[in-house]
């Protein structure tokens, strides 16, 4: 899937300047596809000429896929029109809730890991990935607690979603750290689990330690232990696009491409080590 795009960035509002100008020097970027689902303006001027230049994957935060709401359609149609205007590299979203009865929590709820919820959001996978005529791709999120009636832990879930509805699993590698650090798992559980065809794109984040749990803040550069945990996800999947995200206190662009070439730096030290050990 992709595997030659290589390292990019989330591209955010402080760094529209710089895309206009053409002058950054990343692989690819991913945007936030609500931010785009607009008639005009200068969101999608930006879009145009980013796409112009470099690969562009479309980013879902409110396609709410774990809920029991009706999809929605007027959502599917203006990402599909999104889709087709644009040719994105990847479309993503995350393997959460966000609503219920139509209200919106505005935020990436985790699930309760069940055969019914399996089951429930297949369903609704395929019919998303129908709708828009191409394969999604699955975030796991990050969490803070866990429902008591799960009956298998959430890497299993994330395979069997992806394996039974043909869809790709976008691993945030930061969350699987913050997770595994919240719940007390091993995050090499989680990257074992995966099946290594499906996993069609990596996050990278920074996170805040709040004493009892961690919080995924995407506010600071990547920790090294998330750094080890990504060189880990290399051994395991190979060559994966991988990407920065940094959505609070956003730094300069130079120091977001500075994290991204890290991830370059890693994933070829990963590789090249693994061939002259072939
Ligand atoms: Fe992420």
């Amino acid at each position: 899937m992709n595997a030659s795009l290589g390292h990019g960035i989330g591209l955010r509002t402080p760094h529209y300047p710089t895309v206009l100008e053409g002058a950054f020097d990343v692989d690819w970027f991913e945007v936030i596809s609500e931010n785009f689902m607009l008639r005009g303006g200068r969101p999608l001027a930006v879009l145009e000429k980013a796409c112009e230049q470099a690969p562009v994957a479309l980013h879902g935060v409110s396609m709410s896929i774990g809920s029991t709401d009706p999809v929605r359609h007027d959502y599917l149609r203006d990402l599909r029109s999104l889709i087709d205007r644009f040719d994105p590299a990847i479309v993503s979203d995350h393997l959460c809730w966000g609503s219920v009865g139509g209200h919106y929590a505005h935020d990436l709820l985790p699930l309760p890991y069940t055969e019914e919820a399996l089951r429930l959001i297949v369903a609704r996978v395929e019919l998303v990935q129908e709708r828009l005529g191409r394969r999604i791709l699955l975030e796991n999120v990050s969490s803070y607690l866990t429902f008591e009636h799960s009956t298998m832990p959430e890497w299993e879930f994330l395979a069997a979603i992806a394996e039974r509805a043909d869809c790709g699993i976008l691993l945030d590698v930061n969350n699987v750290f913050v997770s595994a650090h919240n719940h007390h798992f091993d995050p090499s559980w989680y990257l074992a689990a995966l099946p290594a065809a499906r996993v069609g794109q990596i996050h990278l984040a920074g996170h805040s330690n709040r004493g009892t749990h961690l919080l995924d803040t995407h506010d600071g550069p990547v920790i090294d232990a998330v750094w080890g945990l990504y060189r880990e996800a290399v051994e395991r999947f190979g060559r994966v696009p991988t990407l920065v995200e940094w959505d609070d206190s956003i730094p300069p662009f130079d120091q977001l491409r500075d994290e991204a070439e890290r991830a370059r730096c890693i994933e070829s030290e990963v590789l090249d080590g693994i061939t002259r050990t072939a």
